[in-house]
């Protein structure tokens, strides 16, 4: 297949360094003063010695940027993900995050950092037996530890409130006493989103988040997510499968292929056809 449309975009002048939405000219001007939020350097990893999958790559996102994370089934796309917070451990390369080098830290620096990151996985991972606000204080472990943050009853007033908060944000105050398992699909990753922004996160990995929900659902959900993601001027990299997806809710699209990056592109100047090439 011809990757030529793409490639020419690869190589353009276009600055995919830029957030380009209008509501992320605050996190252009923050980005002066804080810089670059995430920064891979030379990333390689193989899960056996003969077929790497990622192999030596290098990626620069600055703060207050949403990148969408593209490619077919296997490309790497959840390792490159894992690999950010030492979930997989890389084989070499140099991973920076919030200014910390992830690949030099220690345990309990790593589980430090992890705890500011947000991560917000397919499948939700939810407490089932556990109310809605229980979950979503869970959020707040990054910061506090003991039953105060395990359970809302034993949690301080301040806290509570923060998780309320956090539910109203996606909608669901209302369902802050239900039982995690009485939710729907969308419902319990709305739950989820608001558990992330209990971690106060300043850069969030999303890993297919809607892949689980039917199209309304997922697109609601998607929507909101990328809604709250730019109000707080948050750093994103997600992964999906959605062409549409990627073009609306990324400002910049990195597609990944045989180990490295096809295609980096601002998702204002691609296409929906250009981006599918990716795929063949
Ligand atoms: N823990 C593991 N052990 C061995 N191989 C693995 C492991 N995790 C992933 N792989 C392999 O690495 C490759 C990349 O997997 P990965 O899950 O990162 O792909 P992906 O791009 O996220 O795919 P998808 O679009 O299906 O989610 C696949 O071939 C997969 O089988
Ligand atoms: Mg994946």
């Amino acid at each position: 297949m011809s990757l030529a449309p793409a490639a020419r975009l690869v190589e353009s002048a276009i600055d995919v360094t830029a957030p380009a939405r209008p509501g992320a000219v605050a996190a252009s001007i923050a980005s002066v003063a804080t810089g670059t939020d995430l920064d891979i350097a030379g990333l390689c990893k193989s899960f056996d010695r003969d077929r790497p999958i990622l192999s030596n790559v290098s990626l620069r996102v600055p703060q207050g940027q949403s990148v969408a994370l593209v490619g077919s089934n296997g490309t790497g796309k959840s390792t490159l993900l894992r690999c950010c917070l030492r979930l997989i451990e890389p084989d070499s390369g140099a991973i920076t995050i919030l200014g910390r080098q992830v690949h030099a830290l220690g345990r309990a620096r790593l589980r430090r950092l992890r705890a500011e990151v947000g991560f917000v996985f397919q499948r939700h991972n939810l407490v089932a037996q556990l109310s809605v606000l229980s979950n979503v204080l869970h959020g707040a472990q990054a910061r506090h530890s003991g039953p105060r943050v395990w359970y809302q009853a034993l949690a301080p007033r301040p806290l509570r409130e923060e998780a309320m908060h956090c539910l109203e944000l996606v909608g669901l105050a209302d369902f802050a006493a239900r039982r995690a398992d009485c939710l729907s699909g969308g419902q319990s990753q709305r739950v989820a989103i608001a558990r992330t922004l209990m971690q106060r996160p300043r850069l969030m990995f999303a890993d297919e988040p809607v892949a689980s929900l039917d199209p309304n659902a997922g697109e609601e959900v998607m929507e909101l997510f990328a809604d709250l993601i730019r109000r707080q001027n948050l750093t994103l990299v997600f992964t999906s499968h959605h062409i549409d997806h990627a073009l609306r809710f990324g400002d910049r699209v990195v597609a990944l292929r045989k180990g490295g990056i096809a295609l980096d592109a601002a998702a204002r100047a691609l296409d929906a056809p250009t981006l599918r090439q990716i795929y063949d």
